[in-house]
Order: structure tokens, then C-alpha cells, then sequence
């Protein structure tokens, strides 16, 4: 007992950590043996659920970017939460919605004649991407609520999976309140909403991901801080590049300037053309010509430090994994604004749109696993992981 409480006060490294194995406590067990050793079941399970929460966020993203493309975003006039998980079911019920949606100005200004049978398939996009969106409340909730009662997750994470649940029933609220911007006087949905219902679902994904990470078992990387900053703002800036592109897309900005790399025929155009609406910050959501270069320059300043960024880690770790994640997003940002270029030039074609904001979330991801893997601290590591190893 005295030879166990005197080691308790030996100074230690800042990863030191008490770990369980099996019932019996081992205190001060460095935090880098349970690293190594096989991942504990429970560790496991709470990992595979958030990764599997994620792939479902990402399949919902997907599915939102084919809904806005094929123009279906606002077939679906009302919002019911539990009872719109049905879809019509009879020839009456399905007339019933149709007649909603001919109310709107979409159907009277772009749709006029439409038919009842394409009718149904701009509601089936909008129908399988609400239900998507219950899926993952489903799937995250109930898993959660199962691991809290078994106590598997200790306060801090449970906060953490508290705020992504909190910002997943936002997203469910944004995404209508996004729909009622266009049922009155618009043809289309607002920019402003759909750039924040897309940067909402993206910073649930990230988040998602970032804690799964967190749960991985393995070794901590020591690169220097700077390294450390630089891949954590290439994550922030392809956030806000993902938020610049919905504004693009949301303000039908592909359509026009289609020429590259000059945009309405300047590298950098007039600024009385840039900057020509009042009060002046309007021009960066509502003219087209500010807003698509705006897309331009920062996926411009992405791409460099990226690039700048790769070098660096090449030149502190010498290969490794966190050469490796530098590589492969730089890889990715270079290959995301090539199809960028492509689907600008072809004017915003459905097959390079889509894939366009497909790889947007792909970037994202890889960004996400990047900056988690080099940022990783082992002390902070071991806090994460002490809830799932004692019992
Ligand atoms: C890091 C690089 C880039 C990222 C992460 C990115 C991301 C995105 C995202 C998320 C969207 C919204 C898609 C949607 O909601 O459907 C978008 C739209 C768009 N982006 Fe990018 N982008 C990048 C680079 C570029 C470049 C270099 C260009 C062209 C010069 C470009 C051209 C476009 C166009 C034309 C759209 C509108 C597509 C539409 O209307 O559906 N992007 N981008």
C-alpha cells in the first residue's frame, strides 16, 4: 500500500493515466500501453456508431445536393416531423399534395403544367432526404441513450454527443425554416439559408468524425505547434470554402463567368463591379460576381497552403501518418478544384455538380482526420478514453 501511494506521488509524464484491464485497477499506467494494446469492445462500439452517424450525415448531404440540383427542394409544402415519414399512400392523398405544392410561385412561374407523375419525382427527392434526416436523429439518439444507461460515457463526451444531438435538431429546423423562404414570394430557396443549412450538416459531420477519431487507439505525433495550427486552419478554411460554394450554388453564381481562370474577363475584376450594391456587405452574399469570386480566390489560398503545408510536415516527421494526411488533402483540394474548374466551364452540369459537392464532404473528412491526427495531444487522448476503459 505505502510502496502503491508513493508511486501515486512520483512526478510522472502528463499521459500518465489509471486504466483498467478487465477488474483489477493498475494506476499510473501510461496511457501509451493502452494505445497499443486491442482496442477495448466498448471503445469500439461507441466509435463504429458515431462512424456509422457520420456516413449517414454524409449520405443526407449527398442526397440534399441531388434534391436542390433536380429542383425538387420545395415539393413538399409543410412540415410534420413524425406523421411526414409517410408518403402518400393513395391516387387522393397524392393529388392532395400536388394541389399544395401548385399554391406555391414555383409551380406557378417554372413548373405551370406540370404532370402528376413528374410531380412524384421531385417529391420523392424531397421525401427520401427528410427521411434521411429522421434516420440519423433515430440512430444517433437511441444508441446514445442505450450507452448513457449502461454509463459507458463519462461527463465530458457526454456533453460533447449532447451539443451534436442539440445541433442535428437545429439542422431538422433550419432545414424547414430554409423551405419556408421559398413558398411565398421566391422561386428558389434564400442563399443565405441553404449556405447555412450546408455548413450546419458539414460542421455536424466534421464534428462526428473528430470525436470517433478521438477514440482511435494509438501512438500521439510530436510535430511542431506550428504544423499543429496550420492543419487545423486548412479544416476551418475548407469549412468556410464549403459555405462560399453553397452560396455559389444557392445564388446560381455557376451559371454565369463561365471562363477560367479569368472571371467577366479580368484575373481580378473592377471593383465598381464588385462592389456596385448597398450597403457594400450585401455584395459578398447577393452579387453573383463577388460571390463566385470570392469561391475562386479562397479555394486559390487553399490550395497554397496546402501545398505549404505539405512540405512543412515532410520536412518534421519524415513519412509517417501525418505525411501521409498532409499528402492525401492536398491531393484532394488540388483534385476537388479541378472538378471546381470542370463544372464551372460546362456550366454546372447535374453529374460534375454533384460530384463537385460530393467531394466537398469527402475533403472535409480527410481534413478532419488530418488535423485530429496531428493535433493529438496523449494527455488529452487518455482523458477521452478513461470513461470507456473503467467500468
Ligand atoms: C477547395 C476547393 C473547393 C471546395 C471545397 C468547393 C466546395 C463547393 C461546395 C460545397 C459547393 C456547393 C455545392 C452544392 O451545394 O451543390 C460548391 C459549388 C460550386 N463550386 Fe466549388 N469548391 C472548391 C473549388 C472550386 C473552384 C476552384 C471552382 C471554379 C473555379 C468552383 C466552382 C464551383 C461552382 C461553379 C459551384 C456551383 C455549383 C452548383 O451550382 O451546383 N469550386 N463548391
Amino acid at each position: 500500500m505505502a510502496l502503491w501511494l508513493r508511486r501515486l506521488r512520483q512526478p510522472g509524464p502528463d499521459y500518465i493515466v489509471r486504466a483498467v484491464h478487465g477488474k483489477r485497477t493498475i494506476p499510473n499506467e501510461p496511457i501509451m500501453s493502452v494505445a497499443h494494446s486491442e482496442p477495448h469492445p466498448r471503445r469500439r462500439f461507441v466509435r463504429a456508431w458515431l462512424l456509422i452517424v457520420a456516413a449517414l450525415v454524409f449520405a443526407t448531404a449527398a442526397l440534399g445536393g441531388a434534391t436542390r440540383l433536380t429542383g425538387s427542394g420545395l415539393s413538399i409544402v409543410e412540415w410534420r416531423p413524425v406523421m411526414g415519414a409517410l408518403p402518400p399512400l393513395s391516387d387522393e392523398a397524392w393529388h392532395a399534395e400536388f394541389a399544395k405544392y401548385k399554391t406555391i410561385p414555383q409551380y406557378q412561374e417554372v413548373n405551370r403544367g406540370m404532370s402528376l407523375e413528374a410531380f412524384k419525382v421531385i417529391y420523392w427527392w424531397e421525401w427520401g432526404h427528410r427521411l434521411l434526416g429522421r434516420v440519423i436523429g433515430v440512430a444517433f439518439l437511441l444508441p446514445f441513450l442505450w450507452f448513457l444507461w449502461k454509463g459507458w460515457i463519462e461527463p465530458g463526451l457526454r456533453l460533447r454527443l449532447w451539443t451534436i444531438f442539440g445541433l442535428g435538431a437545429l439542422q431538422g429546423a433550419v432545414g424547414w425554416w430554409m423551405v419556408t423562404s421559398g413558398l411565398a414570394e421566391r422561386l428558389s430557396v434564400s442563399p443565405y439559408r441553404l449556405a447555412f443549412h450546408l455548413t450546419l450538416a458539414c460542421t455536424i459531420f466534421a464534428m462526428l468524425l473528430w470525436t470517433a477519431q478521438r477514440l482511435k487507439p494509438r501512438d500521439g505525433i510530436d510535430l511542431p505547434p506550428r504544423i499543429r495550427t496550420r492543419a487545423m486552419l486548412l479544416l476551418i478554411l475548407v469549412l468556410a470554402q464549403i459555405y462560399l460554394g453553397a452560396l455559389v450554388a444557392g445564388s446560381r453564381a455557376g451559371l454565369i463567368y463561365n471562363t477560367w481562370p479569368l472571371i467577366d474577363g479580368a484575373l481580378v475584376p473592377d471593383v465598381s463591379r464588385l462592389f456596385f450594391e448597398r450597403p457594400w456587405w450585401r455584395n459578398f452574399f447577393e452579387n453573383t460576381l463577388l460571390v463566385q469570386f470570392n469561391h475562386r480566390m479562397l479555394a486559390y489560398a487553399i490550395f497554397a497552403l496546402a501545398i505549404l503545408h505539405t512540405a512543412n510536415v515532410a520536412r518534421a516527421s519524415r513519412g509517417g501518418a501525418a505525411l501521409t494526411g498532409a499528402l492525401v488533402l492536398a491531393s484532394l483540394i488540388t483534385l476537388q478544384a479541378g472538378i471546381g474548374i470542370l463544372t464551372l466551364l460546362h456550366v454546372v452540369p447535374l453529374g460534375l455538380a454533384l460530384l463537385h459537392q460530393a467531394m466537398a464532404v469527402v475533403t472535409l473528412a480527410v481534413a478532419v482526420i488530418h488535423a485530429e491526427r496531428v493535433s493529438q495531444r496523449r494527455a488529452a487522448t487518455a482523458d477521452i478514453m478513461r470513461p470507456l476503459l473503467s467500468s
